[in-house]
């Protein structure tokens, strides 16, 4: 009797083990299958740990559609937009020694926030439609690039508050991982199947009348520049952070560019966010500067220096570039 019920004891045990082991192995696969699914999604995305990290806590993920993926960090992000801004009206009001310059700083990152929270809610209303046409994605990569230039705006306004921590303490850290966000978002929705199609109709009405995917006012020379990937494109000066190039800022390339150019002089802007008050004076003419991708080069110039200046691309070769006439600043998204 006694070794009976140790028996079925034993037995159930083992039954109850055997179940465990089971239930794990199954619940194992599926985190693995899951992460999978992220790793895929996240495929050639320019932050790939942080987007596998983030995508695989979403729930559902093999069920949801490629736009329903980038929906979810895109609403994702918002709530760290959220947070970071509720964090600066803390820091606004709970700061005691705050100088003016640094106030001003931290409302406009306030303002800010709000302006990118409604781009990426744009978005997202936009990517959530169940026929999306492609005119729409030309529309949500110039919201996702406007929503970061907006985080970089808020952290340039520290660059005149000197000697302030505000922004490397409190700030920086967050905002880049926000950005880094938008910047995987924007990768990922290039893969959208209908992305990558011409269109006929003007991105930037502002720009003047397309012929063959560029606008009129581009020669036939720089259409061919623009149309060479950045590995055939001969450069007269490269810029990169980590030292590689010529110059690792863009405000030392543009000096030692010529002035009064006759001919195109090109310089790469390797990968990397710039926060410059890059100042182009009308001397530096015949330019052309050419970064890596959206995303990937990120450019930020100050508002009050040269209006406009944003990031912007070549759908089919992954580089975007823009041109400086004599007089203006051009900018185009360029789509073949
Ligand atoms: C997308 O729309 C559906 C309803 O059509 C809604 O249930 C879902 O929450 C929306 N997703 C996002 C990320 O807003
Ligand atoms: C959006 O994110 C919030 C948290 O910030 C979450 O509560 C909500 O469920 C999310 N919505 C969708 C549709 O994923
Ligand atoms: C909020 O502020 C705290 C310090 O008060 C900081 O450690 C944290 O990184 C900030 N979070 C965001 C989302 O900005
Ligand atoms: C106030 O400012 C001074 C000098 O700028 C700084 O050393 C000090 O840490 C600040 N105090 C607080 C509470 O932030
Ligand atoms: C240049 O880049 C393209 C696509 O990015 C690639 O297919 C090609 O092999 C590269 N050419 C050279 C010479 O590296
Ligand atoms: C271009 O002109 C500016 C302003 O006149 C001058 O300071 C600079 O040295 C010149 N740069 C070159 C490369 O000649």
């Amino acid at each position: 009797m006694y070794n009976l019920t140790r028996r079925r004891t034993a037995l159930l045990l083992s039954l109850f083990l055997v179940n465990i082991i089971i239930t794990k192995a199954t619940a194992s696969d599926e985190k693995e299958a899951h992460i999978q699914v992220a790793e895929s999604a996240c495929e050639g995305t320019f932050y790939r740990d942080l987007c596998v990290s983030t995508v695989s806590t979403f729930p559902d993920l093999a069920s949801k559609s490629l736009p329903q993926t980038i929906c979810s960090l895109l609403n994702h992000t918002v709530g760290e937009v959220t947070s970071s801004s509720y964090n600066c009206t803390g820091l606004r009001k709970g700061l005691r020694n705050l100088s003016t310059m640094e106030k001003r700083a931290l409302d406009d990152c306030i303002a800010l926030f709000d302006d990118t929270r409604t781009e990426l809610a744009t978005t997202i209303s936009d990517l959530n439609q169940t026929t999306i046409p492609s005119r729409r994605h030309h529309d949500s990569q110039t919201l996702l690039s406007a929503a970061m230039t907006n985080l970089y705006t808020c952290l340039d306004g520290f660059a005149y508050c000197k000697g302030s921590h505000v922004r490397e303490r409190y700030l920086q850290d967050k905002l880049f991982q926000i950005s880094n966000h938008v910047s995987n978002s924007l990768a990922m929705l290039k893969k959208v199947p209908g992305v990558k199609k011409p269109s006929k109709s003007e991105v930037f009405p502002e720009y003047g009348k397309m012929k063959g995917h560029f606008p009129t006012w581009i020669t036939n020379k720089d259409r061919k520049l623009l149309q060479a990937s950045v590995n055939q494109t001969k450069f007269n000066l490269v810029v990169a952070q980590d030292g590689t190039g010529n110059f690792k800022t863009i405000a030392d390339a543009l000096a030692a560019a010529p002035n009064s150019s006759t001919t195109r002089f090109v310089i790469h802007i390797k990968a990397g966010a710039y926060f410059e008050n890059v100042e182009v004076i009308k001397k530096k003419t015949n330019l052309m500067l050419v970064g890596d991708g959206i995303g990937k080069t990120v450019v930020k110039a100050s508002r009050n220096v040269v209006d406009g200046w944003t990031t912007f691309q070549s759908a089919t070769f992954g580089a975007f570039s823009f041109l400086l006439s004599s007089s203006s600043f051009y900018c185009h998204v360029f789509s073949t």
